[in-house]
Parts: structure tokens; C-alpha cells; sequence
């Protein structure tokens, strides 16, 4: 589940420095590190109740309902404030921070955190690409979409697979030889 999750982070990462591209946007390791960060809060999760954590898992997959709102249920807080936590105390850009913690919420929100709200696309596409972590990642608008020029089957086809290959060349300078 490890890996797991970090071939997501990687995946959120390079998505997230995409989508910063295709927004013309300043800020793109700041989002880079948004992405790979974003659910670090998982792994304390995943580390800390390997067990609960596992069962919360297979829940999410057998119902289909967010693995945040089964943490919320289960530890009364979800990895969102623990990766918020975890990055104030590293003093991590309060931006990403805040990015972090509402990365589930906005991504069909308003776009008044815009980071937060290329977080919510980003981990969408990553799910597109079969690189999510669980059932997490709802669809964006089909306005914030238009934001990043995947408002077509065709365009949002295109990214996912430019996802898939930033992540397979990335991934490779990771695994052992
Ligand atoms: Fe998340
Ligand atoms: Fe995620």
C-alpha cells in the first residue's frame, strides 16, 4: 500500500507541474511539491494503524464512499489536518499547507485556493491514469476543467496519458537496477 501511494505522490507531482504549464501560472515546484506532499498524511496513517487503516481501505473500495470521510468517522480527523500538522512543523510554504488541507474540498469550489484547487484536478487525472490512491478523487467542474484545456474527451485523454509517461520516465530513476 506503501508504493501505493508513492507512485501517487510522484503522479500528483508531475500532474500538478503540468497543470501549473498549462495555466501560465508562477509557482510550479511550489506546486510540484504540493503534489508529492498532498497526502502524506496518509502515510502517517497507513504507518501509525496499519491494520485499522487497511480496513478502512477495503471499505472505501467495497462502498465506493471517500477514504476521508472514513478517517473522519474512524479517527475524528483525516489525513488532510495531519498533513497540514506535519508541514507547519517542518515550516513547509504556508501555501501548500493550506493547499493540503483543503485539497478534497476545492476542488469544486471556487477557486479562491488556487493551489488547492489544481491539487483537486491533479489527483483526479491521477486517478484517470490508474495511478489514484483509492477511491478519492471526484470529478472537478466541467468549468475548471475548461481552465486547463481538458474540456473535451479527447484533451482530458491527452493529459491523462502525458501523466502516464512524465510518471513512467520519473518513476524509472526510482526503482533499483
Ligand atoms: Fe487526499
Ligand atoms: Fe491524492
Amino acid at each position: 500500500m506503501s508504493e501505493t501511494l508513492w507512485n501517487h505522490s510522484l503522479s500528483a507531482a508531475l500532474a500538478m507541474r503540468m497543470l501549473c504549464r498549462r495555466l501560465r501560472t508562477q509557482g510550479e515546484e511550489q506546486a510540484f511539491l504540493a503534489g508529492l506532499l498532498h497526502d502524506v498524511g496518509e502515510m502517517i496513517l497507513l504507518h501509525g494503524d496499519p491494520i485499522g487503516f487497511a480496513k478502512l481501505a477495503a471499505e472505501v473500495q467495497r462502498a465506493g464512499c471517500r477514504m476521508i470521510d472514513k478517517e473522519q468517522e474512524a479517527y475524528g480527523f483525516d489525513h488532510t489536518l495531519i498533513g497540514l500538522t506535519l508541514l507547519d512543523s517542518w515550516n513547509i510554504d504556508s501555501q501548500i499547507g493550506r493547499a493540503v488541507l483543503n485539497h478534497h474540498s476545492d476542488a469544486t469550489g471556487d477557486g479562491s485556493n488556487q493551489l488547492a484547487e489544481i491539487l483537486g484536478v491533479a489527483d483526479y487525472l491521477c486517478c484517470k491514469a490508474d495511478l489514484g490512491f483509492f477511491a478519492e478523487a471526484p470529478a472537478p467542474t466541467a468549468a475548471t476543467m475548461a481552465k486547463f484545456g481538458c474540456d473535451s474527451d479527447e484533451s482530458l485523454e491527452e493529459m491523462v496519458q502525458a501523466i502516464r509517461i512524465a510518471y513512467n520516465e520519473e518513476s524509472a530513476l526510482f526503482r533499483p537496477t
